[in-house]
């Protein structure tokens, strides 16, 4: 690994689409939250956003302010080599994604986004994961909601059990909250691009190294009664059980062979009903283009719930672990999932990856690999519960 050398790049993080919805929580955070001395950046394609934006922001005189536009890939490059770590927000990604992702392996900056879009994550890797390890610079995905307390809590649940042992982790999710219009536009998408995702997958399994001697995976559990949590066990077809598969093939102390299963936990069967048949009616409708434009006129980019309703949202994550003859149950819980606590997530990775001492890596990598103790330590101090609940 050849780690350019990062140190007299004029920022420690650059925040791109900091004008969006997330981007903006995520910029108040870091304002609220930046160590003394944090060199840092506001990016993004309107500069009279930005200033507005900086202005409002506490100690925002000391805010860099970069413009640069996906369509303009040479400010992609300038805003890459300005930075030791770049956060971007601006999605869908498989849209406008790649060509930053493309600047900073180049570049050596390390990379972290809000992507929970399977296909954006196998194309950069087939793309840009072998010029990554070249430069040292760290590609890291869904860094969000997606799938941080997914990867994180596999990771926890993980360490609570014997090493050297096949293991066993189920997660269940469960969460009260509304999304904005930048995340529908990105699951509209991509639920109209079922072939290109299968593609990207297929390429992706062309390129990606065999695991030897282990086992890791990830299958799609069916829906079933689940009474180790007292609740209707739905298959969550999300990201995040592909980032857990990837950190258990990644660490040897998933063990020799690792299962990961996720579900969202519906205590009621007519609302388990209902919500499959509503994510149903969605995928369906995002098939026809007319249909899509309709629904994505319902909510605009930059719209989102306010403070009041991200106030009263809240997630947890159940996780059943077993191994060695343990059972351990554990549990990963916070407050508004897809913005308040994103943003907080998403601002403490950046952090992380700017100022922890972490494991040597680089390419593309899981949160959990990256910086998997010190991102949790974090967000235990930022409010985020990563405990044990009991186990036997
Ligand atoms: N992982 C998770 O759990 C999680 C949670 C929440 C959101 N997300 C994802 O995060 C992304 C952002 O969501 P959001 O609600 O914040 O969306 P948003 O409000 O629509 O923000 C999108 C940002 O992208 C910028 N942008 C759009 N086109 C651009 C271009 N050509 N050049 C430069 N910047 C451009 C926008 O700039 P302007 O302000 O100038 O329009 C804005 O800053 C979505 O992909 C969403 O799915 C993920």
């Amino acid at each position: 690994m050849n780690r350019l050398n990062k140190t007299d790049r004029p920022y420690d993080i650059v925040l791109f689409g900091a004008t969006g919805f997330v981007g903006t929580l995520t910029a108040e955070y870091l304002a609220a939250h930046a160590p003394d001395g944090l060199r840092w950046a506001i990016a993004g394609r309107s500069g009279r956003k930005l200033e507005e934006l900086r202005e409002r922001l506490p100690g925002g005189s000391k805010v860099g302010v970069l413009k640069a536009d996906v369509s303009d890939p040479g400010s992609l490059r300038e805003l890459a080599e300005d930075a030791r770590v770049v956060a971007t927000t601006v999605g869908p990604y498989v849209t406008y994604g790649e060509e930053l992702v493309a600047a900073c392996a180049d570049t050596g900056a390390d990379y972290l986004d809000l992507t929970g879009e399977p296909e954006f994550v196998d194309l950069t890797y087939v793309r840009h994961d072998a010029r990554a390890r070249e430069t040292g610079a760290r590609l890291v995905h869904a860094c969000g909601f997606d799938s941080v307390p997914h990867d994180l809590g596999a990771y926890f649940t993980v360490r609570q059990l014997p090493e050297g042992v096949p293991i066993r982790v189920d997660g269940f999710v469960t969460a009260n909250a509304t999304f904005s219009g930048g995340t529908f536009a990105s699951a509209l998408n991509q639920f109209a691009r079922g072939r290109q995702l299968l593609a990207a997958a297929r390429e992706r399994g062309r390129h990606e190294p065999r695991l030897v001697g282990r086992r890791a995976s990830a299958p799609t559990g069916a829906p079933r009664f689940a009474p180790e949590v007292g609740a209707w066990a739905l298959p969550l077809p999300t990201i995040d059980a592909q980032i857990v598969r990837r950190s258990a093939k990644a660490l040897e102390r998933y063990g020799p062979d690792f299962r990961y299963r996720e579900y969202a936990a519906v205590r009621h069967l007519p609302v388990a009903v209902g919500g499959v048949a509503a994510v149903g009616a969605l995928i369906a409708a995002a098939q026809l283009p007319p249909a899509r434009r309709w629904l994505s006129d319902r909510l605009q980019p930059g719209e989102g719930p306010g403070p009041e309703k991200r106030a009263k949202s809240w997630f947890k994550v159940r996780f059943v672990g077993e191994g060695g003859g343990r059972r351990v149950y554990t549990e990963v819980a916070g407050g508004d999932p897809g913005y308040d606590e994103t943003a907080k997530i998403f601002a403490e990775a950046a952090l992380s990856l700017a100022f922890d001492d972490l494991p040597p890596t680089a390419g593309q990598v899981t949160t959990a690999v990256a910086m998997g103790d010190a991102l949790t330590e974090r967000l235990r101090r930022a409010g985020i519960t990563f405990r044990v609940a009991g186990s036997r």
